[in-house]
This record gives C-alpha cells, structure tokens and sequence, in this order.
C-alpha cells in the first residue's frame, strides 16, 4: 500500500476521532454512546497492518465533495487529499424517485466489517450528502451517532424533527426509523455504528426491512 495514503488515512482518522470525542460534553445518550465508541476504538499510534483498497473508478459524487473540500480545506486536516484515494460507498439501495442518489450520497468506513481495520461490533466513518438531499426513512440495527462537521440538516424521526448544524451531534437508538433532508450547502458528518454494525441499512418498506 501506498505509504502516504496510509500515513493520510491514519491523520484523519485521528482528527475524526478527536472531533468525534467533544460528543463527550453533549450528555445523555449522545455522550454514553460517544464514550462507548471512544472506548472500542483501537489505539491509532499502535494499529496493526491494514490495507486500503484502492477505487477502480472515482466515485460518482466526488464531483460534488472535492470541490467543496478544496474551499474547507480545515474540515478534516489531510481529508481533501484522501477523499479521491478512497473507495468510497454510495447508494445502498436503488430508488426510483432519486435515480442520482449514488451522485449525492457517500460513505467511507476507517473500521467495520468492511473497513481497513476490521470490527464486527462498531462502525467509525464519514458520510457525504449533496446540499438538499432527501434521505428517506431508514432503519438499521445498530447505534448511531453522527457529528456535523459541514452543513446543516433536519433530521426526523416518529416523534421528533431537529435541525442539526456544525459542531452538533445526533444520536439514533437501534431500529430508530429516521430520515433527513439537507439544508443549504454540502453536508460532511463523521458517523458511528456500535452494537449489531454486520446488518446493513435499508429504507422503510423495502424487502426485509419494515
Ligand atoms: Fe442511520
């Protein structure tokens, strides 16, 4: 593996992981899930060997992040020179009413079932989604707890809606219907998943999720 995309992957992921951890001043189930994270992370000074697939092709939303990186450059010290050596996830589910979905929306997993550093009980990445993305409701079995570091959105779920905006943090319990739409501007969230990270998301009403 490329030596400076590994020292670049390892940069961040310490800059997420201490963004990640002022969720620690927030309280309630935001900062208990934030410190059972914190806790399960390895320790970033000392990780074993890992490799870092390359992408066979760029992304197809990069178009809309890298730009917006080159202008944000302090989002994530070393993320606009990692975003295009990732082989980032897109668009989970195919949806006919947003047919460009893989274009506005895009996760990289650090650690995961399918990360570079592997973990079948907790998921540690950063999400992307195009300004005014509708993401429908979805639900999933694992905790989550994201962190904004660009954008703001409302998130919704059964009983609630918030706005969410820079610096703030959200946390969803397990199999917590939620949706989101998109503000003005880009939204880049660091995100968690702890607790069952093996079972994959799904919107509402597609087979084999309620
Ligand atoms: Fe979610």
């Amino acid at each position: 593996m490329d030596e400076r995309v590994r020292e670049l992957f390892i940069k961040v992921l310490k800059g997420a992981r201490d963004r990640y951890a002022l969720g620690l001043d927030w309280g309630g189930d935001t900062a208990a899930e934030v410190a059972k994270v914190l806790d399960l992370l390895p320790n970033l000074d000392h990780l074993p060997p890992f490799d870092i697939r390359k992408p066979s092709a760029p992304a197809p939303f990069l178009k809309h992040l890298s730009p917006f990186l080159a202008e944000h450059d302090d989002l994530l010290p070393g993320l606009t020179e990692l975003a295009v050596e990732l082989p980032w996830s897109y668009a989970y589910s195919k949806k006919k009413d947003e047919p460009l979905l893989h274009e506005r929306l895009g996760w990289y997993e650090f650690i995961g079932p399918q990360a570079p550093i592997k973990s079948r009980t907790f998921g540690f990445g950063i999400a992307f989604a195009a300004e005014g993305l509708s993401y429908d409701s979805h639900i999933h079995a694992a905790a989550e707890v994201f962190c904004v570091l660009a954008g703001e959105g409302e998130y919704r779920t059964g009983d609630s809606t918030v706005v969410v905006l820079p610096g703030e943090f959200c946390y969803f319990a397990p199999y917590k219907v939620h949706s989101s739409t998109r503000g003005k501007g880009p939204g880049v969230n660091i995100y968690s998943w702890s607790g069952d990270a093996v079972s994959v998301s799904g919107f509402t009403g597609f087979p084999g999720f309620p």
